[in-house]
């Protein structure tokens, strides 16, 4: 395989992101979902990509969402959507972006970020089962196992609670993901 870039999404790769997505997921709800995000107040700009032979092949984003903790609504990082194009899927490149995405986090102040998804994936980053943590998941339909969060190194006052997403996932009914995930 010709050298993967690991970087940061450029107002430029946005139609091959969303081309990539569609690929990943389906052309209709969750390309939809990247759209809104972008233009909610819950986007932050953390969205990268993965390049192959000039070509973009895989992207992630982290939005906000928050934890309901006692103290107060704690800000928190979501990971997702995370799409790999199919023809270059189970090459390692959803790991290597995903360990790049975390990487980039660096100096940020949220304590942790969630994910809703396949734990045999997202342990390898260390992502852990969210109710083992403390923490509830932001559905009763988001199967326990799926429910994961990573604390991130560094950062002072550990917080637990039900993780809260924010209206975008409810008004595309993705906040378990895509039915057929
Ligand atoms: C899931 C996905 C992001 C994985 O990306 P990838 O680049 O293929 O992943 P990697 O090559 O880094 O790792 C693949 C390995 O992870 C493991 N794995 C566990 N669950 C997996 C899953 N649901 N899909 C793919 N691999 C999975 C396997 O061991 C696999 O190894 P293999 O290639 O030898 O079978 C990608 O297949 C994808 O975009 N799928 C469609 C969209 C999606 O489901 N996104 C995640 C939503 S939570």
């Amino acid at each position: 395989m010709s050298e993967l870039v690991l970087r940061a999404e450029s107002a430029a790769d946005r139609e091959a992101v969303r081309a990539v997505v569609a690929a990943s997921f389906g052309a209709d709800e969750v390309p939809a979902l990247l759209d809104d995000l972008r233009t909610s107040s819950v986007w932050l700009d953390l969205s990268f990509v993965a390049e192959l032979e000039g070509e973009v092949v895989a992207h992630v984003a982290l939005t906000r969402a928050w934890v309901d903790a006692p103290a107060g609504a704690a800000e928190v990082l979501f990971l997702g959507p995370l799409s790999v194009r199919p023809d270059r899927a189970h090459a390692g490149i959803g790991t290597a972006l995903v360990s790049q995405a975390i990487e980039a986090l660096a100096g940020r102040d949220e304590p942790l970020v969630f994910v809703v998804g396949d734990p045999g994936y997202y342990s390898r980053f260390g992502f852990v089962q969210g109710d083992l943590l403390g923490f509830r998941p932001p559905s009763a339909r988001v199967p326990a196992p799926t429910f994961q969060a990573r604390p991130l190194p560094g950062r002072p006052g550990f917080v637990t609670g039900a993780l809260v997403l924010p209206d975008v996932w409810w008004r595309h009914d993705l906040v378990a993901g895509p039915a057929d995930a």
